[in-house]
């Protein structure tokens, strides 16, 4: 299987080096406007790829993706210290224009992967400019968030994060929704095995884990300017679930008919991921100050895609 990125800044390449070393496909290619990032990128991820697998890394121009089942749309800006994801959007809807249409043009068949922020809206703008059915175009939404959360949750918990059953719904941004009362660790709900464990939800406890998972990107930025590896492991994640047809239940992003009565909204829930892309959508059992949150995130998300002018 290969795999197309467009866009090989930090994002796009740490998506290429995660897939690299896990080996999740034969062929990996990098697509940039500056051919010269593009083939530097390729080189240096081509270089760890004797350390961990036979994953062949390329790069070339837009022709390239030819065959690609995936591309990974990474191409754009990033956000600046302080500023929020829904304030790239004019900029990165203006890029995403023409590279759909080149994307298409080669890959006709690919699903495509969006990973440029405001990644929801960026998906939702994806899936009216290219016309291909929401199934075949995936954000990566809240897969991000929802890593964050259940490392949080397994280092006050000491438990591996992998034991965590627990997701964050909607933005992947500031009016994302921690799904606390669904989450679960090992079989058990949350609070049961917080209080066996001797390491109980407080307040507190919950108010610095939900702190720590939607300010985790602006601290991140603040200290480093960006963010690459944890989404480069969230794409390389839902590459995986695409490839192995795995049928995995990820908390990905994609144009959804109706959302808490908020319709054709693109935000995140937990979603079943295999090889013809999101097959189906499940709504976790929510409280009632989450449910009411999550409407609030998709009707903000609704609004903003549809003031954007394509
Ligand atoms: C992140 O959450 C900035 O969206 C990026 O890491």
């Amino acid at each position: 299987m290969k795999v197309g990125i467009v866009g090989a800044g930090m994002v796009g390449s740490a998506a290429g080096y995660a897939l690299a070393l896990t080996g999740t496909v034969s062929r990996v290619v990098l697509v940039d406007l500056d051919a010269a990032l593009a083939r530097a990128q390729a080189e240096d991820i081509a270089h760890a790829v004797p350390f961990a697998s036979s994953t062949v890394i390329e790069h070339g121009d837009y022709p390239a993706l030819a065959g690609a089942s995936v591309v990974i749309l990474a191409a754009g800006v990033g956000q600046k210290p302080g500023e929020t994801r829904l304030a790239l959007l004019a900029r990165n809807a203006a890029v995403f224009r023409e590279v759909t249409a080149r994307v298409l043009e080669h890959a006709p068949d690919a699903i495509l992967l969006v990973a440029s922020n405001p990644v929801d809206v960026m998906t939702q703008i994806t899936t009216r400019l290219t016309g291909l059915p929401p199934e075949r175009v995936i954000g990566s939404g809240t897969i991000l968030d929802t890593a964050r959360f259940r490392s949080l949750l397994g280092r006050h918990l000491g438990i591996s994060p992998r034991s965590v059953h627990a997701y964050v719904l909607g933005e992947h941004g500031d009016s994302e929704v921690l799904a606390w009362s669904s989450a679960r660790a090992g079989s058990a709900p949350l609070a049961s095995f917080a209080a066996q464990v001797g390491a109980p939800i407080t307040g507190h406890v919950r108010d610095a884990i939900d702190d720590g998972v939607r300010n985790a990107a602006y601290t991140i930025i603040a200290g480093k300017g960006a963010t690459w590896y944890g989404i480069g492991a969230g794409l390389s994640r839902i590459v995986r679930a695409i490839a192995q047809d795995q049928n995995a239940v990820l908390s990905v992003s994609i144009a959804t008919q109706d959302v808490l009565g908020v319709h054709d909204v693109a935000l995140s829930l937990p979603r079943i991921v295999g090889a013809a892309g999101v097959t189906a959508h499940l709504m976790p059992d929510l409280a009632d100050d989450e449910a009411a949150a999550l409407m609030k995130s998709a009707q903000l998300l609704k609004d903003t895609a549809d003031a954007v002018c394509l």
